[in-house]
């Protein structure tokens, strides 16, 4: 059983994390997903989130490709989390490139990077919503 580790906030889910987790899960037969806590995205990454922990998780595991979801509470925990876990592969999107590769002599885990879906983010979807643009175009679908 090849297990596969990735880690993320994956808040207001959409199809760049789906394609994420697709590609993660191929790689393998078992993958499990860290997921930010709320706390650890506000103290550690600045970000407030939309949905909530408990929230995105339960998003998370209704994914095909997701076998496990655990909390991400701190920069800290990958080493420990991959030898809990018994993980072979750790995953992450290519904005990461680079940033984990101590894992791999900590670790007998292989990292890898995929290539982020274009164009979609959470912060491009919030940016969005937020923009006169969208409003605008509502406005006028609306009075259509
Ligand atoms: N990801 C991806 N392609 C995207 C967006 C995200 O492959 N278009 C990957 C990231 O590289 C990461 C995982 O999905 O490995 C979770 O990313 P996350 O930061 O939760 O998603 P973003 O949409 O990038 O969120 P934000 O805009 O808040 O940074």
């Amino acid at each position: 059983m090849k297990r596969v580790i990735t880690y993320g906030t994956f808040d207001m889910l959409h199809y760049g994390h789906i394609n994420l987790l697709r590609r993660a899960k191929e790689r393998g037969d078992y993958l499990i997903v860290a997921l930010s806590t709320d706390e650890f995205n506000w103290n550690s990454k600045s970000k407030r989130t939309y949905f909530s922990f408990d929230k995105r998780k339960q998003l998370l595991e209704a994914i095909r490709y997701v076998d496990l979801v655990i909390p991400e509470e701190s920069w800290n925990q990958k080493v420990s989390d991959i030898k809990l876990y018994q993980v072979d592969e750790f995953v992450m999107g290519d904005d990461w490139a680079g940033q984990f590769d101590f894992l791999s002599t900590e670790t007998n885990a292989k990292v890898v990077y995929l290539e982020r879906t274009p164009e979609i983010s959470t912060t491009q979807i919030k940016k969005d919503l937020n923009s006169k643009n969208m409003v605008t175009e509502h406005v006028s679908i609306v009075q259509e």
